[in-house]
């Protein structure tokens, strides 16, 4: 049993026979699109049982998600008390995924503080399988310092966050704090249960900038701002793969199940990543600066009339280097031109030995939340049009999951 899914590279079945998923509704108004993620659970082949906090029964009945999942909903602690007492430890170890859809900034915050004070709470503190919370809220209450804060310690404690989105929302304002959609949910699930297309594979991805010592409080840097080399990680890690994830320096948060290493210089780039080998997929997304200062100033350099002349020597090209290797993972590089990008792309994919380039025009990308892309293997050029990054890296996953296999 599964699902057709139309992505970027065509159409995708998901599939979670077997799987016994708790959706856990919380209260606000995107209650409603739980009902629909329900629906496509079951229809995934999914056995469902629906646990709603009692602000979640404000907004729809009960008696919607017993129709959907085909069984009674659980509501309250002291119910789900019947027989010898401890339904919520049992349900909660026999569950694959506990999945709350929406999740409150109420509920996010007693999760954060490891409350149990009604059922869904109780159920979350009392599993050993994977937990992920999917956020909906106004963009206010998304952006507040104590909402962040407690996001921070969930991922921390290895919750899975999924999303939210940007959009218009449900208070009329704009912004981020609308719930996945459902169908963008049950995407993610198979990587989340270990069984996504790269379940099994080690996946290494650079990315960020990297920082290049002029003396210790001076560096040569670039634009890059680790976004797209964060969501192609996020996106190995939704197909099931281990990620590690070298990174230069960003301010970004590390994307749910993924081993982050933090580098500055291209040098500590290269021997990050040689260290993680061998591994399946090498996807260097990093912009790696080419050169570096060559004899760094130990100490803080005066300011002087006389012209300053720094000698730069060039970096390792680490993504040449492993694919040179002869324990090769499979690699996976990325170019950002200025000009005339079809030509430069693909001879940077044979100079370098790659099978997958990823070629963008760098004014149309760097730091920007959405990116347009042009794939370029042995079969030719694949465009992918302008979507947020997080979408194109699912595609770039989906694309170089079928040339692996
Ligand atoms: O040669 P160029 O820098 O344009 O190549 C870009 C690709 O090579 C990117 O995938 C980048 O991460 C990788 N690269 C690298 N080490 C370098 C320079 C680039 O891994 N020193």
């Amino acid at each position: 049993m599964g699902i057709f899914m139309q992505s970027a590279q065509g159409i995708e079945t998901v599939s979670l026979s077997n799987k016994k998923i708790i959706l856990g509704v919380t209260g606000g108004v995107a209650a409603y699109k739980a009902a629909e993620l329900c629906r496509l659970l079951v229809k995934a082949g999914a056995e469902v049982r629906v646990v709603m906090t009692a602000a979640a029964q404000q907004f729809v009945a009960p008696l919607t998600f017993q129709a959907l999942s085909g069984k009674p909903v659980l509501t309250s602690l002291w119910d789900a008390a019947s027989g010898d007492g401890m339904e919520h430890i049992h349900l909660s170890r026999e569950a694959d995924l506990l999945l709350v859809a929406p999740a409150s900034a109420d509920f996010l915050a007693r999760l954060a503080h490891g409350r149990a004070d009604d059922l869904l709470s109780t159920l979350c503190l009392a599993r050993t399988c994977t937990l992920a919370v999917a956020p909906a809220m106004n963009r206010e209450m998304w952006g507040a310092a104590a909402t962040q804060r407690n996001l921070g310690r969930l991922r921390e404690d290895g919750v899975a966050v999924l999303g939210p989105a940007s959009g218009a929302l449900a208070c009329g304002e704009t912004g981020p704090g609308r719930m996945l959609e459902p169908v963008e949910i049950l995407g993610v699930l198979p990587g989340l249960l270990g069984a996504g297309p790269l379940a099994g594979r080690r996946v290494l991805v650079t990315a960020g900038p990297t920082f290049e010592a002029i003396d210790p409080v001076r560096g040569l840097t670039n634009l890059s701002s680790g976004k797209m080399g964060y969501a192609v990680a996020q996106a190995a890690a939704e197909a099931g793969a281990e990620v590690c994830l070298v990174s230069g320096p960003t301010c970004l948060a590390t994307p749910a199940g993924v081993r982050r290493l933090d580098v500055q210089s291209a040098a500590e780039m290269r021997d990050a990543v040689v260290s993680e080998l061998p591994a399946d997929v090498f996807i260097a997304v990093a912009a790696v600066a080419d050169y570096r200062v060559a004899d760094a100033a130990t100490q803080k350099i005066k300011k002087r009339e006389a012209p300053l002349t720094l000698q730069l020597v060039p970096n390792p090209d680490i993504l040449a280097e492993v694919a040179a290797r002869p324990d090769a993972p499979f690699c996976v590089g990325f170019a950002a031109e200025t000009e005339q990008l079809a030509g430069h792309a693909e001879a940077k994919r044979l100079k370098k030995r790659v099978p997958l380039l990823v070629g963008n025009l760098a004014q149309d990308t760097l730091g920007r939340d959405t990116a347009e892309l042009v794939l370029f293997d042995d079969q030719g050029r694949h465009p992918l049009p302008r979507a947020d990054k997080l979408t194109q890296a699912r595609a770039l996953i989906n694309h170089l999951t079928r040339l692996l296999n």
